[in-house]
């Protein structure tokens, strides 16, 4: 496969651990094996998230300095309300300090006890804050994105006629429709622009807003360059702002197509939930003109927003991705294909068919990429969704995913070729791998603090 060359060289280093085998042991060892409670300083490869990891350029850093921290009316805000208005076409920008509190404040204002919010697979924060509200979050995902193994380009679509159904069935009850674009939870998969257009369309009919979750709006808009028929002789940035403007809003993290560490906003059309979404904002974020952000935090995103629409990095950005797909697939493991925006999704369940969902094949994996090269990855399955019911009995998840988010502009090739290297050498002992046992389950969100336990000792490695 051909080399992917970064579009950008390097002017500041930092060092990277290196642990052995054995102390690795014991760290996951002393650490309930939970990846999450280990020591980023005991990690190779930080593999756990995409989210605020991102390596920012020297114009980032550059327009830091130049903040304008004053309170009120800072220039800062001044350059990120334009920068957001002129890619997004919405009116009225909120800054906010990340994501979830865009959705927070989004909900508060338009979601009701009751309410239904239908998309094609919401994030769990922006599912927690629906559900805070009193509201049910419904994901529509078209029936191919729970298939890890169906190769079709747009497996983040909403399916238009389930959505239909539900706009015919609850009209009132749906304060707004949302698209996550890429899909995460489905595996970083991107929404095709017809499908937009399309469930735009069918909300627009009833009189129903369509709001964006847009995190990673870049990394969508250049797979429909790149899949959709007739758009391959567009620019990413004409794509993103087409879709962007068959919504009447969006949220946004920042800290994923921002290539910023923090940051976000909620962006919206509509002048009396503008209005009243600025007052929530003063409660609990801060003043309209900088919102949770330090101006600094608005300058490096006004300067990633335009940077991560650029096709040198897109191009390697998704070639990154495809590269460590394709590299895992030629070592026998099997991914969520086709490969997404973000990240590369391991079908758990299907490389070790021995370690059933209650013993989380996915924690499993997620242990021995560790163990075997220092690579944090996050499980997506059982660990995450799985239930104890009423009776007892164990309710797994529909999914046992590892997956590996690659930070934005922060590995090299050599570090994905050490890490597809890891990842085979696992994958071809993985018939010996132990499945684990939830030693400790905290009530609410267990992936993040719960403690585990081998079933067997974890056999050394070579
Ligand atoms: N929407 C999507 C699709 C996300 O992936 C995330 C965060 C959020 C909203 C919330 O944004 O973290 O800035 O509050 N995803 C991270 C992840 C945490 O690892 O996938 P936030």
């Amino acid at each position: 496969m051909p080399i992917v060359t970064e579009p950008f060289r390097i002017k500041v280093v930092e060092p990277i651990a290196r642990t052995t085998r054995a102390q690795r042991e014991r760290l996951l060892r002393e650490h309930g094996y939970n990846l999450f409670a280990l020591p980023a300083s005991t990690v190779t490869f930080d593999l756990l998230t995409d989210s605020g990891t991102s390596a920012m350029s020297a114009a980032q850093w550059g327009a830091m300095m130049i903040a304008d921290e004053s309170y009120a009316g800072s220039r800062s805000f001044e350059r990120f309300e334009a920068a957001v208005r002129d890619l997004t076409g919405f009116r009225h920008v909120l800054p906010t300090h990340q994501g979830r509190a865009a959705e927070r404040i989004l909900c508060q204002i338009a979601v009701r006890p009751g309410a239904l919010v239908p998309s094609n697979g919401h994030f769990d924060t922006t599912r927690a804050n629906i559900e805070y509200a009193g509201g049910e979050a419904l994901d529509l995902p078209v029936p191919e994105a729970t298939h890890p193994e169906v190769e079709v380009p747009f497996k983040g679509n909403i399916d238009l006629e389930r959505l239909a159904r539900v706009v015919q069935d609850a009209r009132d009850r749906i304060p707004f429709g949302m698209l996550t674009l890429t899909n995460n939870t489905g595996g970083g998969q991107p929404v095709s622009l017809a499908n937009v257009r399309a469930a735009a369309g069918i909300l627009h009919a009833a009189g129903i807003p369509l709001i964006l979750d847009a995190c990673r709006f870049a990394e969508n808009a250049y797979l429909v360059k790149l899949r959709e028929t007739g758009q391959a002789e567009r620019t990413p940035a004409e794509i993103a702002r087409e879709i962007f403007r068959l919504a009447d809003g969006c949220t946004l993290s920042a800290k994923k197509d921002g290539l910023s560490n923090m940051g976000g906003f909620l962006a919206l059309n509509d002048d009396g939930w503008a209005a009243r979404g600025r007052h929530l904002l003063i409660l609990t974020e801060g003043f309209p003109t900088y919102g949770g952000c330090a101006a600094r935090d608005l300058e490096a995103v006004t300067v990633g927003l335009s940077e991560v629409l650029e096709e040198a990095y897109l191009e390697y950005r998704l070639a990154t991705v495809r590269w460590v797909t394709r590299g895992l697939e030629r070592a026998g493991i099997p991914t969520v294909k086709p490969s997404g925006g973000h990240a590369v999704f391991v079908d758990a369940k299907a490389l070790l068919p021995h370690i059933p969902p209650a013993r989380f094949p996915g924690l499993a994996l997620a242990c021995e990429l560790y163990l075997a090269g220092g690579i944090r990855s996050c499980e997506i399955g059982s660990v995450m969704f799985g239930k104890v019911g009423e009776d007892g009995g164990f309710r797994e998840a529909p999914l046992e995913l590892v997956r590996l988010a690659i930070p934005r502009r922060v590995y090299t090739q050599s570090h994905m070729e050490q890490v597809v290297e890891v990842c085979g050498e696992v994958a071809a002992r993985a018939k010996d791998l132990p499945g684990y046992r939830m030693v400790e389950r905290p009530p609410f969100l267990p992936h993040f603090t719960a403690r585990f336990t081998p079933e067997v000792e974890v056999p050394a490695g070579p």
